[in-house]
């Protein structure tokens, strides 16, 4: 949600910046700007669009800037639509501002601003910011910088220039995230570190309040009176080539492709004397016995998980979970104690509902555990135990391998609670941790199969809406299928529990609306396909998901696709790549943008 950069050196930062911030394009893709120190001024550069249609024919019109240090932005809109004017970085002569986040007493501070004689051009929160930093400056960037966030409601991360502070950047945050990058001779800022991979792995991550002042050799963290602040040096794990397309036409393609790797790598260290084991970060088996519920929190792909391990946790831990969207869990004043577990699930770490969640369950004392694939990310930090996700970095705005780790990490954790209480045996917790090693074989043949998903995908790409049924396991796993779909295909879906459709939603069925029939579990495989009996009888055509091995006649589908077998309860996994895969397909089909559809972004920082 908005990405900033920064780069000071020796080099010419145009590229760098433009380069950087391409690759923080998943966080928003609006409009796109940057602002350089150019002889004795700040010159800024912003379009409206994506940066290669707006930002880089506009700084070809304007010939390369001569300059060595800049700050960058690239936007998605949260006060005022996507303009040339509403585009960062916001500023004046004398101050230039890149932001991420939202400033909630914006409204105030302009009255105010207003009222002592400033104009303003756009109808972003960040104007606001740039001009109280000009109302304050004093010569000082620190003391500015120190008095402007002090009258800050909201999250902020935010890159500032001053014209009379020639080559410096001065970095801030809260709630936002902030990386300082590290290199020779050289230093960024980022919103995250995969817009930097390629120039250093490392970087210092600010706290709160915290301000960062930067030159081309190194940095200097202030506190907001001044003091100096010593801060470690982090090392990022991800390769750079983690972040790059590698020869695939999507990002969603080539993470889809990366999924066996990612479930092996957020398996096998966590695996211990052949069953799961969360003692690395002070989980131990003494507290899962104890706890009296778990609650799991989310949003998107990142909940649709926790209703994957609410199945589980239930079925084979016969403790009872409680799944909540995270925006909704804050105000619904939940039930939950100190007695509870709160289990916060993220990929980006990142998001403001998610992180709101993680807050409340710690101010009520609650012992929370985040499954989180950004180290160091605010969630991260925050909750007391946190298990980190081996994904690797996710580009595309639409999650497939961290959704897949999420729910390896629900599996895990659901094997050792049930272990924990006594609910399995410690055999049969090791015969289904095996049984989840062998998973990436098997989801490496459900990628290979990929003629199938392109099959389907043309017959669906002219629907106007589908619906996806399932029951159990299914139904939890249908919804993650559904959000895929209408994410970058814009196709309208919603799932369905196969056995509600008749009390209702049975009335939309026609020949115009498809039915895609998740059928893995053997116990409820019957009843799946009598609900597809029923939707086919109204005129529906029917695609069916089901196992290689399930026994049905060739007339009681239009179209299947079949998934290689495994235990029940591990389905889900396998499942997810050809409904990931068939909206992929579709979506390419439909001529969409894959890794950036309308309106989204990847790191959702505002509630
Ligand atoms: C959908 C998708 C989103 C995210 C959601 C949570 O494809 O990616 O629904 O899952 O925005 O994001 P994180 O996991 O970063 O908290």
């Amino acid at each position: 949600m908005c990405g900033i950069v920064g780069y000071v050196g020796d080099k010419a930062c145009q590229q760098i910046l433009v380069h950087s911030l391409k690759n923080l394009e998943y966080r928003g893709y609006d409009s796109a700007g940057i602002a350089v120190f150019e002889g004795d001024k700040l010159k800024t550069v912003k379009a409206k669009g994506k940066i290669d249609e707006g930002l880089v024919p506009r700084l070809l019109e304007n010939g390369e800037l001569k300059a060595v240090a800049g700050i960058g932005h690239t936007r998605w809109a949260t006060h005022g639509e996507p303009s040339d004017i509403n585009a960062h970085p916001h500023g004046n002569a004398r101050v230039s501002i890149v932001h991420n986040g939202i400033i909630e007493n914006y409204r105030k501070i302009k009255d105010f601003l207003i009222g002592n004689g400033y104009s303003f051009e756009s109808q972003t929160d960040t104007e606001t910011v740039a001009k109280l930093l000009d109302y304050h400056y004093n010569g000082n960037p620190l003391e500015t910088i120190a008095a402007t966030v002090s009258e800050l409601e909201g999250a902020y991360s935010l890159g500032i220039i001053f014209r009379e502070h020639k080559n410096k950047i001065y970095a801030v945050r809260k709630e936002s995230p902030l990386i300082v990058g590290i290199g020779e001779g050289e230093m960024f800022i980022a919103s995250d570190m995969t817009a930097i991979l390629e120039y250093t792995k490392n970087y210092y991550l600010p706290e709160a309040g915290e301000i960062a002042e930067i030159d081309k050799n190194g940095v200097t963290f202030y506190d907001i009176h001044g003091n100096v602040i010593e801060k470690e040096i982090q090392t990022a794990q991800w390769d750079v080539t983690a972040a790059q397309k590698g020869g695939y036409e999507h990002f969603m393609l080539k993470e889809i492709h990366e999924q066996p790797a990612a479930l092996k790598n957020t398996l096998t260290p966590r695996i211990s004397d052949g069953m799961p084991s969360f003692e690395e970060c002070g989980l131990t088996d003494e507290m899962l016995r104890n706890y009296r519920n778990v609650f799991i929190v989310g949003c998107g792909s990142a909940m649709h998980a926790g209703m994957v391990g609410k199945y589980v946790i239930e079925q084979i831990a016969r403790t009872p979970v409680t799944v909540d969207i995270a925006s909704e869990f804050k105000y619904r004043d939940p039930l939950i104690t100190k007695d509870d577990l709160l289990i916060i699930i993220s990929q980006s770490g990142e998001t403001a509902d998610t992180l709101s969640a993680l807050r409340l369950g710690n101010s009520i004392g609650a012992d929370t555990l985040a499954a989180v694939n950004v180290a160091g990310s605010s969630i991260d930090r925050e909750a007391k135990m946190s298990v980190k996700t081996l994904a690797g970095p996710e580009i595309s705005v639409c999650s497939t391998k961290a959704y897949m780790v999420q729910c390896a990490f629900m599996y895990m954790f659901a094997f050792r609670l049930a272990y924990a209480r006594g609910k399995i045996s410690a055999e049969t917790c090791r015969d289904y941790t095996a049984k989840l090693l062998q998973l990436p074989d098997l989801i490496q043949e459900c990628i290979d199969r990929k003629e199938q998903y392109q099959r389907v995908a043309a017959k669906l790409m002219n629907a106007v809406s589908l619906l996806y049924i399932g029951r159990g396991l299914d139904y939890a796993l249908s919804m993650e299928g559904s959000l895929k779909l209408k994410e970058i295909s814009y196709i309208h879906s919603e799932s369905y529990a196969g056995g509600e459709l008749k009390h209702g939603t049975i009335s939309l069925i026609d020949d115009e609306m498809p039915v895609i029939a998740v059928a893995t579990q053997t116990n409820l495989f019957a009843k799946t396909i009598a609900n597809v009996e029923e939707v086919k009888a109204r005129g529906a055509k029917v695609v069916l998901v089901c196992r290689d091995s399930a026994e049905v006649t060739a007339d009681i589908a239009d179209h299947f696709i079949r998934i290689p077998d495994t235990d029940d309860l591990l389905m889900p996994l396998v499942t997810a790549v050809p409904l990931q895969m068939t909206a992929y397909y579709t979506a390419l089909d439909r001529e969409c943008s894959i890794d950036t559809p309308r309106n989204l972004a990847k790191s959702v920082t505002v509630e």
